[in-house]
């Protein structure tokens, strides 16, 4: 039987902090555009199956911003979402550049939702080994209609990262 000199366990908290704005203009400059291109890109989506439109935009460190929107495909696991499309176009075309921060967006027939756009567990996953690979924070905002949140790095949304580099 257990007797209580195996009882070392103890209960952990994890504290994320993140930031609300209920207005794009409430952003600084650099995370509106950001947030802009976001939605815009939500214009680039293919879905036929989903009807659920989203945008990704990546800020690199030069300053150039690439944008993504998820492709859907018949045999489904072939599609790709929104932020991995942008991030791996970015990776691909500036491969010395760092990326300083992504910003989602995404709604039902291209209709910015008002809940913000969270990214998989895959693309938050990808978002990981980029910041690693700059080795400085990428923040993630998350773009709703009156309801932004931005957290300043993809610790904060995927804790306990797996890195084996
Ligand atoms: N999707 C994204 O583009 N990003 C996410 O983070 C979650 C989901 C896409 C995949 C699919 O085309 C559609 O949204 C519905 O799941």
């Amino acid at each position: 039987m257990f007797t209580t000199q195996f009882r070392h366990m103890s209960d952990k908290t994890i504290n994320i902090t993140f930031h609300e704005y209920s207005s794009l203009k409430e952003l600084a400059p650099a995370d509106k555009a950001l947030a802009e291109a976001a939605i815009e890109a939500m214009q680039g989506a293919y879905a036929p199956y989903s009807h659920f439109h989203v945008g990704a935009a990546v800020r690199l460190s030069n300053g150039v911003v690439v944008k993504g929107a998820n492709q859907e495909n018949a045999a489904f696991p072939s599609g790709l979402c929104a932020e991995r499309t942008a991030m791996f176009s970015a990776g691909a075309n500036y491969p010395d550049k760092d990326m300083e921060s992504i910003a989602i967006a995404g709604g039902v027939h291209g209709r910015l939702a008002k809940a913000p756009a969270t990214p998989c567990g895959a693309c938050r996953q990808v978002m990981a080994q980029y910041q690693t690979k700059a080795g400085k924070p990428m923040s993630v905002i998350m773009v709703g209609d009156g309801c932004i949140w931005k957290f300043d790095r993809v610790d904060d949304i995927l804790p306990l990262i797996f890195d084996s580099i």
